[in-house]
């Protein structure tokens, strides 16, 4: 474990450049594996899920290789041909290539055990096992569809059509690879749009992939499978989840003015700046231009009074991964903040809704957890009294986006916060302490 105490500070001036999309990052790796020759990435997220990712791909044949910062060059092995893995597939912390590894392996003609950490090793993976087994991938997991698990990939496996039960784009995502070495047409029905990153880099690899809109406006997704991937050139647009700690630490600090460069602004991604904005945040897109098909732009955030808010559920796909950072602008707003439709919380890195309603509490912020949501009174800007008084450091459970909200909510409290581990930020966002620091200097 490795504590602090993030102390009142501010404001957050200059400019800061967060690191590489972490969703787009793993795909990048994935995809340039299972290509023909040498693909190139730059911009690459260098945080410890993508470098799981990076390892389980060797393991299985590919070659990749570390160039320079955020530099890398990866030869595919080719789709069909990836090697059975001579020892377990550490995912440690990322359910990301969890999930969408299992894709991959279920039409490979290998076996491959995933074992993770004690976060990762409490989440369901029942939603991948069932569309993988209807493909005819055969699994050995841990009681509840939990890792460790052994996944027998099928040779040849079985097309499906496959209607998403959860708003998950890692479920989509591993049907969809799974897809690729599957004879014929992998059909997905995604009635609630998720992040669309594996569609979008498919089809720039070169698979032939379809998204229609059925009667009921759901998405229908295909794949033809047995797909050939051409290697490709690869820049990776900055990781706007990350991004999320930064404009709302400029929001809620009197005095803030900063700039945040390159920051990737997919549609089905930025649903968190939709809702700062009704809050009353003035955030500045400059420079919109387009990095590796994605829309990116610079984000100029200055301290705004923020006003509690209803927030629409059908946004929560587009920033599914931000609500940590929102219960914490939420608790500095005017009035009170409302949100539902959020179950999916209770099963990503921790419990975020039972997590988050207890660090917030014991900062000194007035929260009723639901189930489904939280309601937050906010302080109208009022500094949050901090962890000091109430005991102590508030518990991050491996989960790094709790650590790292709970820092931004230091910066506008009292007596600072403590939050017990920070090493888990390390996963999505390596630099996270050092560009704080350096925007706070
Ligand atoms: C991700 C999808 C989301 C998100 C995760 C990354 C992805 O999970 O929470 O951090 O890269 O596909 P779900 O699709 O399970 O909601």
């Amino acid at each position: 474990m490795r504590a602090r105490r993030f102390l009142p500070a501010g404001p957050l001036k200059g400019r800061i450049r967060v690191p590489g999309d972490k969703s787009i990052s793993h795909r990048a790796i994935m995809l340039s594996a299972l290509a023909v020759g040498e693909s190139r990435i730059t911009g690459l997220l260098e945080g410890e899920d993508v470098l799981a990712t990076a390892s389980a791909m060797r393991a299985m044949g590919a070659t990749v290789e570390r160039l320079g910062e955020g530099e890398w060059q990866v030869y595919g092995v080719g789709v069909g041909s990836l090697l059975q893995p001579q020892s377990p597939l550490d995912m440690g912390n990322s359910g990301t290539s969890t999930r969408l590894l299992m894709g991959l392996v279920a039409s490979h003609p290998i076996t491959a055990m995933f074992t993770g950490d004690a976060s990762l090793s409490k989440r369901p993976m029942g939603r991948v096992i069932e569309p993988l087994s209807q493909m005819g991938a055969a699994f050995e997991a841990s009681e509840g569809g939990r890792l460790p698990l052994t996944l027998r990939g099928a040779s040849p496996a079985v097309p499906i059509t496959y209607r998403l039960p959860v708003a998950s784009a890692q479920v989509k995502s591993a049907v969809l690879l799974a897809g690729l070495n599957t004879p014929g047409i992998t059909t997905v029905i995604e009635p609630v749009p998720t992040r669309d990153h594996s569609e979008r880099m498919l089809a720039g690899f070169g698979a032939e992939l379809s998204v229609d809109l059925d009667a009921d406006g759901a998405r229908v997704i295909t794949i033809r499978g047995e797909a050939e991937l051409k290697p490709q050139a690869i820049e990776v647009p900055g990781d706007p989840s990350s991004a999320a700690f930064f404009i709302v630490a400029a929001l809620i600090v009197p005095g803030s003015e900063l700039l945040i460069e390159n920051v990737g602004l997919n549609p089905t991604r930025s649903g968190v700046i939709e809702v700062l904005r009704a809050m009353g945040g003035q955030i500045e897109e400059l420079n919109l231009r387009l990095v590796g098909g994605e829309p990116v732009a610079d984000l100029l955030v200055r301290h705004s009074a923020l006003n509690g808010i209803e927030v629409d559920p059908a946004l929560a796909p587009s920033m599914i991964d931000e609500f940590p950072a929102l219960f914490v602008a939420a608790a500095l707003a005017q009035g009170r903040t409302v949100t539902s439709g959020l179950d999916e919380l209770r099963v990503k890195e921790s419990d975020r809704l039972s997590v988050m309603a207890a660090a917030l509490a014991l900062a000194g912020a007035r929260v009723e957890e639901r189930e489904d949501g939280l309601v937050i009174q906010g302080t109208g800007g009022e500094p949050l009294s901090g962890t000091i008084e109430s005991g102590g450091p508030v518990a991050t459970h491996l989960d790094h986006r709790i650590a790292m909200s709970m820092a931004v909510a230091g910066l506008a409290s009292r007596s600072g916060v403590e939050v017990d581990d920070t090493r888990p930020i390390a996963t999505s966002f390596p630099t996270f302490e050092a560009l704080l620091d350096g925007a706070l200097a």
